[in-house]
């Protein structure tokens, strides 16, 4: 093997000293203190082996190992440093140090290859600072434009653009990325369930990546004191908003196999022990990895929001916030990352990603494949998320191969 264990568990153990929320999980948002100092770290590793980073548009982070050719579409790997609130020490910064080691292998054993190879760090995959994910990705591929960027804010009213900027990020190349520039993009990734461990393998193969709708419900009713309000006389919206939060899970379970639904954030005004909530307002993630059905999950929440909210004298409003549709990987890379698998002695297992990665929204306009590495006991966004340094080397080994194989 040309990649190493111990540089990967050194740079893993380096990054996640990088943490706002120290005992309790890692808590890393974008253009935080944290997420510089963990960037500054890739930077400074990138330019120990000679190659210079700079920002481009979104505030991703891209490094260049250039090719025997002086022009060509490059090869691209890489991942992203931020994390949920409390989230794992490898969704994310797995890839990155894969990607990393990778490099440091094409550098030290000056590895041939025609085309450039570029490292990617996209900025804000998880949404956890600015409440909506692959950002980063979705701005360098011109589906998001920076005016909109300007009025996303985080929860003290700061925008993406300000918060770039207060971190020093200065964006060198401001074009969006064009399919003409680049001949693939790989990830390496945590596989963030248990498939590989059930089938025992250490390597998955991605095939498709779930289609994601991000939706936040409001539920209007009026605030009233607990202790003197009759109950037949309430517009409780904290009522109605459980009633709906019930049949979200509802809506999923009926779907069966491959759709999954979550309330993950609730909100209620005004939050007093003794006053009837006046406002509830919660986020309801679905997912499915066929558009139709995941569109008709979608109409099945709103559905019943709005009878719970109609037949309670509530006032409902649903917005979209985010949206992924779903998408697959090239069937040639997924081709070529099993054989380069096999190579390695392993059987890997084909999957689909439950999880969203800033390789589908690259994927829309290149040829993208990811490599999945196993999650013990399939846990993650949670302090308890664990990977073997050997599993995350033998995966950075693949994504060597690899890379160097479409570079060259
Ligand atoms: C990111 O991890 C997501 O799947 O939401
Ligand atoms: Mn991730
Ligand atoms: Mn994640």
């Amino acid at each position: 093997m040309r990649t190493r264990k111990d540089r990967i568990q050194k740079d893993l153990e380096a990054i996640n000293a990088f943490n706002a929320s120290p005992g309790k999980g890692v808590t890393r948002y974008t253009f935080s203190r944290e997420y510089q100092g963990a960037l500054t770290y890739v930077v400074e590793e990138l330019r120990r082996i000679g190659v210079n980073c700079s920002f481009v548009l979104g505030g991703n982070l891209l490094g260049r190992l250039a090719g025997s050719e002086s022009s060509g579409p490059s090869v691209m790997m890489g991942s992203h440093l931020d994390t949920v609130a409390q989230g794992g020490r490898f969704d994310g910064s797995a890839g990155v140090v894969a990607a990393l080691e990778a490099a440091r292998a094409v550098r030290e054993e000056d590895l041939p290859h025609r085309l450039p190879i570029d490292l990617v760090v996209f900025a804000e995959e998880e949404g956890g600072r600015f409440g909506w994910g692959l950002l980063g990705s979705s701005t360098w591929s011109g589906r998001i434009t920076p005016g909109q960027l300007a009025q996303i804010k985080d929860r003290e009213g700061v925008s993406y653009l300000e918060a770039m900027e207060g971190a020093g990020i200065k964006v060198r190349d401001s074009s969006i990325l064009s399919p003409s520039s680049l001949k693939a993009m790989l990830e390496l990734h945590i596989e963030q369930g248990s498939i590989l461990e059930t089938r025992n393998s250490r390597i998955g193969v991605v095939e498709a990546i779930v289609g994601i709708k991000q939706m936040i419900v409001t539920i209007e009713g009026s605030a009233s004191h607990a202790g003197t309000t009759p109950m037949d006389l309430r517009r409780d919206a904290m009522q109605g908003a459980a009633r709906i939060i019930a049949a979200v899970e509802t809506v999923a379970r009926q779907e069966g196999e491959g759709g999954v639904a979550t309330v993950g954030q609730v909100f209620c005004e005004p939050g007093q022990a003794n006053v009837i909530p006046g406002l509830v307002r919660f986020s309801v993630d679905v997912r499915h990895s066929d558009e139709s059905r995941l569109k008709a999950m979608a109409a099945g929440v709103a559905y019943m929001a709005e009878n719970v909210s109609k037949s309670r004298d509530l006032r409902c409003r649903i917005e979209v916030k985010a949206e992924a549709e779903p998408v697959k990987m090239s069937p040639e890379i997924c081709d070529l990352i099993e054989k380069v698998a096999r190579e390695q002695g392993i059987e890997p297992v084909r999957m689909t990603s439950g999880a969203g990665h800033d390789t589908g929204i690259i994927a829309k306009i290149s040829n993208a494949g990811m490599i999945f590495v196993p999650s013990q006991g399939g846990r993650s966004h949670c302090a308890e998320e664990f990977t073997k340094a050997e599993d995350i080397a033998l995966g950075a080994e693949i994504l060597l191969e690899a890379v160097l194989a479409l570079a060259r």
